[in-house]
């Protein structure tokens, strides 16, 4: 689905955005779990700075979410504090976007009540994050992990939402929330529109590990993966240590995949003619990938660090990351309350 192509189409037939000039809703989330990589700079957050210009924005910390699996809640400010600065650092603008705290917006919990009694044990059992964590943590197969995607569809509906911006992961919860909004609707009564993928199509750039095994990650091999938080050194070190060879012997040899992986992330952050250079270089059979990868690592190096720099200036403001909060959840609210009174409308649930 192409959201941008098919938008002018289904403002017709979509009957929750009512004019041109009513912006479609877009929301997601994120798990305050781990440091942020460029793997979710350049698959998320870099795309959710374009979409706040266009749409009516929502991007939530889920915390709820987190103790599902992370009951401890020792670090869990700290890593709320984290998630926020950090997508602010990448140039989420909380003026334009609603940025807030899943757990601030109470009507969350009251639509997933509801939600649940539309939710079957059978389909919950079946979700692949379901099973995937249960077989992680056997001692804690808890009913909140069981109901993560009610919850979550609580989370996008309760704005009325139309696109969430996620990777693929998360395409079976998305449409299990359709499925919910279908159930609600035909029980109930339209209150919500059904939310979809938002594709990024062309914009949606891989993120090789530095290992040359698939995609940087937040829990996976942490000496391949670059964190927004990694100091110089640290950036240096993990670039220094991909893997290469001695290079091709004759011409035309097709790339490794290893090293397609350092000439893709080259591409995201060095300019053209350096590129360009290594790239006549591996024709030419001459290329020296220890140059190479220096020049990968200090073009990282002046890419990630103004990132780090500003987020742990945010970080440590903490009345600014209150004062964000805080306005994020009364835009957050406002749009939960008018849907909420909507809800209960609809269910019948006033008296
Ligand atoms: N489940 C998502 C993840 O693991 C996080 C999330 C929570 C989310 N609520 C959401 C994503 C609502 C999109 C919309 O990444």
């Amino acid at each position: 689905m192409q959201p941008l192509e098919g938008f002018s189409a289904r403002l017709l037939i979509n009957p929750y955005i009512c004019s041109m000039s009513e912006k479609a809703i877009v929301m997601s989330g994120i798990r305050p779990t781990g440091f942020l990589h460029l793997g979710n700079y350049f698959g998320a957050m870099r795309n959710y700075v374009k979409l706040q210009e266009e749409y009516t924005c929502f991007f939530m910390v889920a915390d709820l979410h987190a103790l599902t699996t992370h009951p401890d809640t020792r670090e869990l400010k700290e890593n709320v504090h984290r998630v926020l600065a950090e997508n602010i650092a990448s140039g989420i603008d909380p003026e334009k976007a609603a940025l807030y705290c899943q757990s601030h917006i109470k009507e969350t919990a009251e639509l997933y009540l509801y939600l649940n009694m539309l939710a079957y044990l059978g389909e919950l059992e079946k979700t692949t994050t379901f099973k995937d964590k249960a077989r992680l943590q056997p001692d804690n197969i808890n009913a909140g992990l069981l109901t993560y995607p009610v919850l979550q569809a609580a989370d996008i509906i309760l704005h009325r939402a139309t696109w969430v911006p996620v990777g693929k992961d998360q395409e079976q919860h998305l449409e299990m929330s359709r499925n919910f909004v279908k159930r609600f609707n035909h029980r109930y009564g339209e209150v919500f529109p059904e939310p979809m993928a938002y594709n990024f199509g062309e914009d949606l750039v891989k993120v090789p590990s530095l290992d040359g095994a698939g995609k940087m990650s937040k829990s996976e091999n942490q000496m391949a993966t670059l964190y927004l938080a990694d100091d110089d050194e640290m950036i240096r070190k993990k670039v220094m240590k991909a893997k290469t060879d001695a290079g091709p012997t004759e011409p035309n040899t097709p790339k490794p995949d290893y090293i397609q992986n350092i000439f893709q992330l080259m591409s995201l952050v060095s300019k053209p003619d350096a590129i360009q250079f290594y790239e006549e270089a591996y024709v030419k059979c001459q290329i020296r990938y220890g140059d190479m990868k220096k020049q990968l690592a200090e073009d990282m190096v002046s890419f990630i660090s103004p990132i780090r720099e500003k987020a742990e200036a945010i970080r440590n403001d903490k009345k600014y990351l209150t004062q964000v909060m805080e306005a994020g959840a009364d835009k957050a609210r406002e749009s939960a309350r008018a849907t909420m009174e909507k809800v209960r409308q609809a269910m019948g649930l006033v008296y």
